[in-house]
């Protein structure tokens, strides 16, 4: 029997295949594939019964299986950030790949939270009509899709911001080079209603809840952290004082899109600053936020001035994957609602280890549906044991995020 059989660009060329060559299977559309081969048919009726493959209940949402798409940037949005075609495109694959909670990359919900070029926007209601071509493309497919909701704080640049970037206090930052202008208490109330309002957008536009940005350094996770909040009124201080403007954005949220609307979020163990957050404090704030309503929660780690984020460059072995797994592992212990295990999350076996014994709920994946966006659909079809991203972070693409390694095999995707 003939076998259709993917051949690379330098064996079509007749040229010997030299090292890696990627499995085409998790990054070409379900149209073009033609087999199962007949060994794998046991791995394939294994991983269907696999516990990433069952459902679970994130506040009022059903989630069809344990793989979340982690909020990755797109670079895909007008200037001012309406987002394009580019994007129901891309997610609309990952829906068709089977990711069960697709999260879109950071929107920012004021201007002056601006991050990044090209980033989309979800501060003004004239946005609401071209966000909802996102859900719109998703659901065609049973997968649920979030909008992450974000402000810069003081990682961006003037430029960026449109005037000073905010903080909780003045405290520079070195990698921006930005000394960032405190925020009164009256701008405190507006930040609050602005999360708010960008989460009744998104119920608007169709999204099945929202994800709070509460990692990386950016404006909620310095709020967080007494390395950066130094404030001495009720909104810094104290454990509660630092956690309390997420609690009431969740509060206000959940107000202004109504009860049931979901709300998760990103959540910094750790920014690795000296005198920053630890995990202790942290698992005590997300505590607070639950209290509040939060339904879900992805743990990551981490903050530009830190020079360590939450993308570890070089992974190789199983033991370096699941890297804010052991922290998650914490909050699991402590909240009663999903916990996403994030970070190096590469090889099906050690996934699925991680959900089964207990210690997340569901993981989360960036960079490998990046590279290889059908990447879920291929484990559960027991086609792939593991992911081909090698965590180079080549893939911060201005013009759109790529796999720069399949780029660099001039393979298109
Ligand atoms: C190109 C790119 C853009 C990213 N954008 C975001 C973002 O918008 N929001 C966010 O919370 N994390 C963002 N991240 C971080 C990822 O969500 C994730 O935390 C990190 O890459 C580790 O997961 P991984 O090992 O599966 O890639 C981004 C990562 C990459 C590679
Ligand atoms: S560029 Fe590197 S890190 Fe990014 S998806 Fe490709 S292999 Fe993975």
């Amino acid at each position: 029997m003939s076998v259709w059989r993917f051949r690379s660009f330098r064996e079509k060329r007749g040229e010997r295949k030299r090292g890696f060559e990627p499995d085409m299977r998790a990054i070409r559309p379900r149209s073009v594939r033609t087999h199962l081969e007949p060994r794998r048919i046991s791995h394939k009726i294994r991983r269907m019964e696999s516990i990433l493959f069952t459902p679970i209940r994130m506040g009022s949402v059903e989630i069809p299986n344990r793989f979340v798409r982690s909020a990755t940037h797109e670079f895909m949005a007008e200037d001012d950030g309406t987002p394009t075609d580019r994007h129901a495109e891309l997610f609309s694959r990952l829906a068709e790949g089977d990711v069960g909670l697709i999260i879109t990359g950071h929107a920012y919900v004021q201007p002056v939270g601006k991050a990044s070029s090209r980033q989309t926007g979800i501060y003004d209601d004239r946005l609401v009509d071209a966000l909802g071509g996102i859900p719109a493309a998703v659901h065609r497919f049973p997968s649920k899709i979030f909008v992450q909701i974000a402000h810069a704080g003081r990682q961006t640049k003037e430029s960026l911001a449109g005037g000073t970037p905010v903080a909780p206090s003045a405290v520079y930052d070195p990698v921006s080079k930005v000394m960032p202008r405190e925020l009164s208490e009256e701008e405190i109330r507006h930040l609050i209603r602005d999360f708010a309002e960008a989460g009744r957008r998104a119920r608007a536009a169709g999204f099945d809840g929202v994800q709070i940005h509460a990692a990386h350094g950016y404006l909620l996770s310095a709020f967080l952290s007494p390395y950066t909040n130094r404030r001495r009124d009720d909104w810094g201080g104290s454990t509660a004082g630092r956690v309390r403007v997420v609690v009431e954005i969740i509060g206000a949220l959940k107000a202004a899109a109504g009860d049931g609307y979901p709300v998760m979020a990103k959540w910094n163990s750790t920014d690795f600053l000296p005198g920053g957050l630890e995990v202790g404090e942290s698992v005590e704030m997300a505590g607070r936020a639950v209290e509040a309503g939060l339904d879900g929660i992805e743990v990551s780690g981490g903050s530009a001035e830190a020079g360590r984020g939450s993308m570890w460059a070089g992974l190789r072995a199983e033991e370096e994957e699941g890297y804010f797994i052991d922290a998650a592992a914490k909050f699991k212990g402590a909240v009663p609602v999903p916990v996403i295990g994030l970070g190096g999350n590469r090889t099906f076996a050690v996934m699925e280890r991680n959900v089964a014994s207990g210690r997340v709920d569901m993981v989360s994946l960036s960079r490998p549906l990046i590279r290889e966006p059908f990447l879920v659909r291929e484990f559960r079809l027991g086609r792939i044991a593991k992911s081909a991203c090698i965590s180079c972070n080549k893939c911060f693409n201005p013009r759109g995020i790529s796999c720069a390694e399949l780029k660099k095999r001039k393979i298109d995707i």
